[in-house]
Order: C-alpha cells, then sequence, then structure tokens
C-alpha cells in the first residue's frame, strides 16, 4: 500500500511499497482510509523531537475510514461501516479508562507508563502505525471507533478524531468562568479551536498570540477574539498585564508545546543542544500572564524529559497547572451535537486538500507554515470521492 514512510528528521517519504496491515488480535479492525489530517503533533516527530521515533514509522493519528476486515471479537463495528477514529488508543476497561481518561490508557501502551497508546505517534506512543496511508490497524475496535453520523460532512467527522475535541478539551481544562478573560497562545488549529471554544464555556474576552500574521487574521475571523503578534511585543507578559488591568489573564491556555518560538535561549538548550524537551517559552508566557490563583491549561504537547519551566512562579503564584492528552471519546457526543446543531464548523479550519503521493510536499509546507497554511487534509488514492 501506499503510506508515510519516516525517514530521519525532516526526511519523509511517501512509500508504495508498505504492507499491507493485518489483523493481530481478535479486537482488530483494518479500516482503509479515506481522510487524514497531519497535526501540529505530527510536527515534532518531523523535527526530531520526539524520543524513540523510529526510521520506516507511518505517522497519522487524525483519520477517517471504511472498515474492510475485523477481528473474531469484534462486535460492535461491521465490514463497510465508515468510521472516525480518535487518535488515543484504549482499551476501555483499565481503571483509567473506567475514569474516561483514554488517553491515560493503562494497557495500550507498552512504552509508558504516564499515556496510552497513539497512532502513528513514534515508540513512546505505543509503535502503532498511523493513518496517513491508505490502510491501517485500528486495535480495540469496540472502544473508540465510531460511525460516522448520518449527515456529518467527512471533513467535520474526521476534524473530530483530535482538533476540536482537543481544543475544546483545552477550554474545558481552564475551569472557565463567566466573564473571564482568557489568553490562548498559538493560533495554529488547537489554540484557535481553543480560542473558538473558549465562548461555549462563557469567557468574556478571548485574546489568542502568535507571530503569524496570517493566522492572526484567521483567528480573528474564525474565533471572534482579539489578536496580537507577539513579535511586535517587548515583552508579551507585560503587554498582556497591562492589557488586563495589571491582574493577568483569569486563564492561559498553552496551545504551542515544545516546538516554540520566541526565546533563542530556549532554543539552543531545547531545540539544538537538546538539553530539555524542547522550547518551552509559550508555558513560561502562559504561566507569567496569568492572575494569581488562575489556571493555566497544557494541551500543547511537551515531551517527558526534563523541561525548564518556571516552577518558582507556579508555586508562589498558587497557579493550578492542568494538562492532558484529550480524552476524545468522552467528549464526542458533545461535540457532535454541537456540529450537527451548526454551533461548531470543524472543518472550516482545513486549508489545503492534498493527494497523499504528496505528503513530503505537505509536511515541508505545514512546518515552514507556507501558502497560509491552518490545516492540511491528506486525501488517500483509493477514497472514495465523499
Ligand atoms: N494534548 C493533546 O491531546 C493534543 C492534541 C493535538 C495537538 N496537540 C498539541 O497542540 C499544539 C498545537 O497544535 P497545532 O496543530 O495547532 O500546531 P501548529 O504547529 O500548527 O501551531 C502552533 C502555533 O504556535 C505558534 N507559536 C510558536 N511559538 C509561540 C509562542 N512562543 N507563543 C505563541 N505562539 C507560538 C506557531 O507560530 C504556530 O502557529 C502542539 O504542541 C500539538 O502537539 C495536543
Ligand atoms: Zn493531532
Ligand atoms: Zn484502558
Amino acid at each position: 500500500m501506499l503510506a508515510v514512510n519516516f525517514r530521519g528528521p525532516f526526511r519523509i517519504r511517501a512509500d508504495r511499497n508498505r504492507p499491507d496491515p493485518e489483523i493481530k488480535h481478535p479486537q482488530d479492525a483494518i479500516v482503509r482510509v479515506t481522510r487524514s489530517l497531519i497535526c501540529g503533533s505530527d510536527l515534532h516527530l518531523y523535527h526530531g523531537l520526539v524520543p524513540d521515533t523510529r526510521v520506516g514509522m507511518t505517522f497519522g493519528h487524525e483519520f477517517t475510514g471504511i472498515v474492510e476486515a475485523v477481528g473474531s471479537g469484534v462486535q460492535k463495528l461491521k465490514v463497510g461501516d465508515h468510521v472516525l477514529v480518535p487518535f488515543n488508543i484504549a482499551c476501555g476497561s483499565c481503571p483509567f479508562c473506567k475514569q474516561e481518561l483514554y488517553g491515560n490508557c493503562h494497557e495500550s501502551n507498552p512504552e509508558a507508563t504516564a499515556v496510552g497508546g497513539f497512532f502513528g505517534y513514534a515508540h513512546i506512543g505505543g509503535g502503532y502505525d498511523g493513518g496517513q496511508a491508505e490502510y491501517v490497524r485500528v486495535p480495540y475496535a469496540d472502544v473508540s471507533p465510531i460511525v460516522i453520523p448520518p449527515g456529518m460532512d467527512i471533513e467535520d467527522a474526521v476534524m473530530l478524531t483530535d482538533v476540536t475535541p482537543t481544543g475544546y478539551q483545552a477550554a474545558e481544562q481552564g475551569g472557565i468562568q463567566k466573564g473571564d478573560t482568557v489568553v490562548v497562545f498559538g493560533a495554529g488549529p488547537v489554540g484557535i479551536m481553543a480560542a473558538r471554544c473558549a465562548w461555549l464555556f462563557g469567557a468574556g474576552r478571548v485574546i489568542i498570540i502568535d507571530h503569524l500574521d496570517y493566522r492572526l487574521e484567521f483567528a480573528k475571523q474564525y474565533a471572534y477574539c482579539e489578536a496580537y503578534n507577539f513579535k511586535e511585543m517587548d515583552d508579551p507578559v507585560v503587554f498582556l498585564k497591562k492589557a488586563t488591568d495589571w491582574y493577568g489573564a483569569d486563564v492561559c491556555i498553552d496551545a504551542v508545546g515544545c516546538d516554540a518560538t520566541g526565546s533563542s535561549l530556549q532554543n539552543i538548550l531545547g531545540k539544538q543542544l537538546l538539553l530539555e524537551a524542547g522550547n518551552a517559552t509559550a508555558l513560561h508566557w502562559a504561566i507569567n500572564s496569568v492572575k494569581k490563583g488562575g489556571i493555566v491549561s497544557v494541551i500543547g504537547v511537551y515531551g517527558p524529559p526534563w523541561n525548564l519551566v518556571p516552577m518558582g512562579s507556579l508555586m508562589n503564584k498558587g497557579i493550578t497547572l492542568r494538562g492532558n492528552q484529550a480524552s476524545v471519546k468522552r467528549l464526542l457526543p458533545k461535540l457532535i451535537d454541537h456540529v450537527m446543531s451548526g454551533r461548531l464548523n470543524p472543518k472550516g479550519l482545513i486549508t489545503h486538500r492534498i493527494p497523499l503521493e504528496e505528503v513530503p510536499d505537505a509536511y515541508h509546507m505545514f512546518s515552514a507554515k507556507r501558502d497560509n497554511i491552518i490545516k492540511p487534509l491528506l486525501i488517500p488514492p483509493r477514497a472514495y470521492a465523499a
């Protein structure tokens, strides 16, 4: 089959000779991919920032597909079902899945204790191949995948596998109270969705910070928020304090993660010398610009090694710092309702529709933030026209 083949940092191939996946366990399904997306999380892999990303891996954790085969134990899914597959691989029965912490399944990832398995996310994510391919093996097929609701656009459906629930959870983790000022760092798809969802929780003011003007413009339109370029500020923390009567924001959301820009020191330490897990500048700004007693919601991804975070501010300001991988399954019923009733429009974030054969160019463009890209969608050659 045709699938992404990772050859090393900044080297992605569209490989026509990858073996078709096979059923390995009675709970597996094989899915023929109809749409997949490239995520900011894939860029951490692409940039070589994630430990144990092995040559030969197929990335892709956001996809829809048609069930082609099921293992003998699968009861819910049938051959021919068109499903959306949440990015978390979850067993559904361990203590953490029972608490709906599907991103923290204790069974699906033999390589880590903090997080459960993910599709196409290095060996620290369990080593599962992902959906930037024509076919994928989907373990625990009865647990997380769901049939795409009738009448839902396939592009909305694929946006429900990660970005939409992740943005929503970023806002939810912020514990937003009515009238709160919410600052979102990062105007990528996740940050823009978080800004949009902040209003659903009753925010009174939403501000987004990035350094890419085209994304700030997009965010203003899509999420009805204020948008500012940190490259035009002497100090983003002072700017935000000033914008909030010197109190600080009620809630800060880090939707950037370990690939931030904005501090040369952190760049050298974390991205060139690899002495810490990437560049945590957005997290610094979030912690330092939230008010005393405020909440920082971290949805941007940080790897397991040591990070230079401002623990002093965190401790002395009594900040509640919350983070997690999104629990997609828990959120799906609510989000499907928002999409079907027109309150959320996830496919509005998709700016590029690219054949899977051209995936190396798609990574390059997304990484370099060329051509006003927000969210690239990949279409495999065997996907039916939807
Ligand atoms: N927790 C989860 O479940 C989950 C799921 C999906 C994605 N993520 C993570 O969310 C983050 C965002 O994903 P995305 O797809 O939107 O990525 P993206 O790379 O498209 O967007 C990141 C944005 O942050 C901006 N940025 C860089 N440094 C900044 C700084 N110091 N301050 C403010 N903005 C800055 C970039 O210009 C870019 O627009 C990534 O870290 C990704 O791994 C987490
Ligand atoms: Zn993703
Ligand atoms: Zn589990």
